[in-house]
């Protein structure tokens, strides 16, 4: 479910900080820089970004692009939404030569906003050790998926969790260190995500741009995300439309007071800059909550992290304390502490 928090004034355009768009190179490198990250991911997109980085046609229709629409990810999925089926060089190139307005129109409109519901394995243990219930605020929640964290079920490798919703997904994460499990999941008295540009999970359109988000080979994505989507569509999340810079103050004076606020985000702040991270750092500072970000190491600004070990995410409180090292889309979760 969307709502429109603050209607009458101008969403701002996407920002420019994300992988496989590093505005001080080429179109070219970052295609190479994606390939390099699509290794052992997605063999299909590892060659795809290459043979992009070498395809002068498509190089010349990514270059009239705004630098802010020319990142892998949002090309190979726009072809894909547009044609139905895993993007491919020869997909791509008919459609640069035959329909450039149709496919720049939907890279135009559409934003990279994969929503996976995964990631909750990494927040349950340290939601799970704060003073219940809670209400939650996700920043940058996408369509709201990794909102759920009380109804998906959990395995932490044969430790189950059962989740509120008997028909949710079971999320499979493996624990390395002392992970806290908890024995059920927290009480959740309220919740609310804040985005961008909010996705709806009744709208299939939405629901197919989101898979066409998920990349080729990454396993049992696609079937995670349509059964969380169906979770969803039991008892949609409230997503307002709205901007981390600016709508985070209202939406948690909304909070019930007593409860236990949690401001969290997943895969966000590396499409922000790094000053409006900072920004950010003291909005969220300013409220009586918990934060817990699940980013990039280098991301949430002056985390110290002595030794993130090439882990994808790490998992901090506060901006200050890590508390784990976690897979980008929570397939296992290494507790610090
Ligand atoms: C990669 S998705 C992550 C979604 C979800 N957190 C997850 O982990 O699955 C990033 C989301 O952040 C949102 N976003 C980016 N910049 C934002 C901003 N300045 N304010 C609010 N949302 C933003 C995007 O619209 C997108 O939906």
């Amino acid at each position: 479910m969307i709502e429109d928090f603050v209607p009458d004034r101008p969403v701002p355009s996407e920002h420019v900080w994300m992988h496989g768009h590093d505005l001080g190179v080429t179109v070219a490198e970052n295609y190479r820089a994606f390939a390099e990250d699509a290794r052992g991911r997605s063999p299909l997109y590892e060659s795809l970004a290459g043979a992009v980085a070498g395809d002068e046609a498509i190089l010349s229709f990514l270059g009239a692009l705004p630098p802010e629409k020319r990142q892998p990810n949002l090309l190979f999925a726009a072809a894909r939404y547009l044609r139905g089926e895993p993007a491919s060089l020869d997909r791509i190139r008919e459609l640069v030569s035959q329909d450039p307005d149709v496919l720049a129109g939907v890279m135009l409109a559409r934003r990279t906003q994969t929503n996976e519901a995964a990631r909750c394995a990494t927040l349950l243990p340290a939601l799970a050790q704060l003073p219940p219930p809670l209400a939650l605020i996700e920043v940058g929640a996408s369509a709201g998926l990794t909102l759920l964290i009380d109804r998906y079920s959990y395995d932490y490798a044969g430790r189950r969790i059962a989740g509120l919703d008997p028909l949710a997904p079971t999320l499979r994460c493996e624990p390395r260190g002392h992970v806290p499990l908890p024995d059920r999941v927290p009480e959740i008295t309220w919740r609310a995500g804040l985005d961008l540009n909010p996705l709806d999970v009744a709208s299939d359109d939405d629901v197919r741009w989101l898979s066409c988000l998920v990349w080729p080979g990454e396993g049992d994505r696609s079937e995670r995300l349509a059964a969380a989507v169906a979770t969803a569509r039991r008892d949609p999340p409230v997503v307002h439309r709205g901007d981390l810079l600016t709508d985070l103050p209202a939406l948690a004076a909304l909070a019930p007071a007593d409860a236990t606020l949690v401001v969290f985000h997943s895969a966000v702040l590396a499409y922000v800059t790094p000053e409006d991270r900072q920004q950010f750092a003291a909005i969220v500072r300013g409220l009586r909550a918990v934060w817990l970000a699940n980013e990039a190491p280098g991301v949430v600004p002056g985390l110290a992290i002595p030794s993130y070990q090439g882990a994808p995410f790490v998992l901090a409180r506060d901006g200050g304390t890590p508390l784990a090292l976690a897979d980008g889309h929570g397939t296992w979760l290494q507790w610090l502490q």
